[in-house]
């Protein structure tokens, strides 16, 4: 019988305790993946994963995201060691709180004024409450995932499952992206009784699609329901000010998460004033909203993203990224393809060629075996060298050879 590894070891001690063996389903240890995929990570830096065996991986999960500016990055480690030293959380607000809201205010299009909260789910909820607290109407359309709260798994589509009252179904409607034909027919049958329509503004899959954004803007503002643009993922990703910015639409409100923290748990939500000033009279509230940790690594992450080109770098290195994969996936019968903007990108398989989807998960088994993390989307950091990208398109391109060799 074969010896088993420390990682199966420890996976069984996990398996034994955490359900799943992990505690978020994304990061559960892939069977199928052994002695590729690195079930466990002990370190960080830069942009680099370290497992523990010691086996370094050039990283695009960027931990789902957060890692903007890479692991360990030097500025927020010491402005949290800073706040260190001074507390974590106190019984009354630390002076960060407001200093991080104005700043906040400042870079973001359509924030007036901030709540802080700990998970995205945490503010996309407070987002639609203030939404049907602002309007006196119930029902929702959401567009993308926003959340693995009861009034988001209720969703028609997603399907009322396990655990989920069944009185909330039908009270959010789900709106593909870029179905504009859809999303104007639920205002014409439900429009009185909307409150809001909350979107990811970009799913990076296709392209952008500014029309149907614009057309939501508009048709928000004439049935009267709150426009909420979910920037989880693309704020600070895509633009300083997220995608309302670079694409200059400004909801009435967002909410924000991940790299905004670069990896220290924070997120927001944000919005025009006469919707936020509501929120003192509302029933969302969370112990750890002000914690003065992750408060400090948002204003460092914040001013090294003013200051430097980080945005600038990520989208250049990104550009790279996507360019290489390209020119490899073209030269081998476009089998897989790349979608997205260069900060933030999906390999997907052909839709026309029944075998692509088994090729693809070839391919990122050898990219684990040749030392590159892969998630989708891929997130490029400002970590990422020229040298990480001409590393990571060698091993694309013998990770395309051996899954070609294995079909
Ligand atoms: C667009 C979007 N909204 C909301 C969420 C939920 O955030 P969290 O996992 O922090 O609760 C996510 C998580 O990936 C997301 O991508």
């Amino acid at each position: 019988m074969r010896n088993t590894t420390r990682e199966e070891q420890l996976a069984e001690r996990a398996r034994t305790y955490i359900p799943g063996g992990a505690m978020n389903h994304a990061k559960e240890p892939r069977q199928d993946m052994l002695g590729y995929m690195p079930w466990y990570i002990e370190r960080a830096e830069g942009c680099y994963l370290y497992d523990i065996e010691g086996r370094e991986f050039i990283d695009y999960s960027s931990s789902y995201g957060p890692v903007i500016l890479g692991y360990r990055y030097p500025p927020i480690e010491e402005a949290v060691r800073a706040q260190m030293e001074k507390g974590v959380l106190f019984s009354m607000p630390s002076p960060l709180e407001g200093e991080w809201a104005e700043m906040l205010a400042n870079v973001v299009p359509c924030a007036q004024m901030v709540r802080a909260m700990k998970t995205g789910s945490a503010a996309t909820a407070a987002a639609v409450r203030v939404a049907r607290a602002a309007t006196g109407r119930e029902k929702v359309i959401s567009c993308g995932y926003n959340s693995w709260h009861d009034w988001w798994v209720a969703k028609e589509g997603v399907g009322i499952s396990k655990g989920i009252p069944s009185c909330l179904e039908g009270n959010i409607y789900d709106l593909e992206y870029g179905n504009l034909a859809f999303a104007e027919q639920l205002f014409q049958e439900h429009g009185k009784e909307i409150s809001c329509l909350i979107t990811i503004p970009y799913d990076f899959r296709g392209k952008p699609c500014l029309s149907f954004l614009r057309r939501l803007r508009s048709l928000t503002k004439e049935y009267g329901a709150v426009l909420i643009f979910d920037e989880i993922i693309t704020g600070f990703r895509l633009s300083l000010g997220g995608a309302q910015e670079l694409f200059e639409i400004s909801p009435d409100m967002c909410t924000l998460a991940k790299a905004m923290g670069n990896g220290y748990p924070l997120s927001a939500y944000a919005g025009k004033a006469d919707l936020m000033k509501l929120v003192p009279e509302l029933q969302i509230d969370t112990t750890y909203a002000g914690e003065a940790l992750s408060l400090a690594a948002s204003l460092a992450v914040i001013r090294e993203m003013r200051d430097k080109p980080v945005l600038e770098m990520i989208w250049h290195r990104g550009e790279e990224l996507m360019t290489g994969l390209r020119r490899i996936f073209s030269n081998n019968g476009e089998i897989l393809s790349v979608e997205g903007l260069p900060p933030a990108m999906t390999i997907n398989p052909a839709t026309d060629n029944p075998g692509a989807a088994h090729f693809k998960n070839l391919f990122i088994k050898h990219l684990y075996g040749q030392g590159v993390f892969y998630h989708s989307p891929l997130f490029v950091t400002f970590s990422h060298t020229e040298k990480d990208i001409e590393c990571t398109l060698e091993a694309a391109e013998n990770a395309v050879n051996k899954a070609a060799k294995e079909m």
